[in-house]
């Protein structure tokens, strides 16, 4: 962990592109994320997302799955996260169910972006999933992980309509940049400590 003063430590776990990591890297450049990418972490070795991490000048790391059991991978990946003195982990279309190993180390400490307003459209192709649906609203979500597959309590949300002339490849760049968007202000929300929890509700405390 972090000691007080030192600007809280962010972990990222990645299977690929990046962009929500690039966004994180380029908050915390501007100081607007309320802390700094202390690791990233992919699970595959092509990840661009890596290469994002080195020019940042941020510790790349690559942690193959492969060939071990979900516990197994996931202790490896504590090990780099405590290593790095990680305070926080971020998801950013890391491709994999975390175990109850990770989660229970970072309790309430673990976020992930998806790309609708859960609880709809959980899983694989969200946006895809939406736009076959027919909604006319869809939208990105920041959520805290917990041990089902995008159920955990909600911190922040942004709509994105969705237009007649769509195709799912359009709608997806559009929320991709909601995405962007909020991915860190949650991320600064989170490290303020001003989120109360309250059943599955996180409220933003306001100040006295
Ligand atoms: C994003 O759409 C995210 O919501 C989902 O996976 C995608 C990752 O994109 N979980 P990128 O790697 O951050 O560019």
């Amino acid at each position: 962990m972090s000691v007080p003063g030192d600007p809280a430590r962010v972990g990222v776990l990645i299977s690929g592109r990046g962009s929500n990591l690039q966004a994180l890297l380029d908050a915390a450049a501007a100081y607007r994320l309320g802390g700094r990418v202390a690791v990233v972490v992919s699970n595959v070795a092509e990840a661009a997302g890596l290469e994002r991490a080195r020019r940042a000048g941020v510790p790349a790391i690559v942690q193959d799955h492969r060939g071990r059991s979900r516990e197994e991978h996931d202790l490896s990946l504590l090990a780099h996260l405590q290593a790095h003195g990680v305070d926080l982990v971020c998801l950013a279309g890391y491709m994999r169910l975390l175990s109850p190993v990770l989660i229970r180390a970072y309790p309430g400490r673990v976020l992930n972006v998806h790309p609708s307003l859960l609880p709809a459209f959980p899983g694989l192709d969200a946006q895809r999933q939406a736009w076959e649906h027919g909604v006319k609203v869809s939208g990105a979500t920041v959520h805290l992980v917990d041990e089902g597959l995008d159920t955990g309590p909600i911190v922040l949300q942004e709509a994105v309509p969705v237009l007649a002339d769509d195709t799912p490849q359009a709608l997806a760049a559009r929320i991709l940049e909601a995405e962007h968007r909020i991915y860190p202000q949650a991320v600064r929300l989170v490290l303020s400590g001003r989120l109360v929890r309250q059943g599955r509700r996180l409220l933003e405390e306001t100040a006295p």
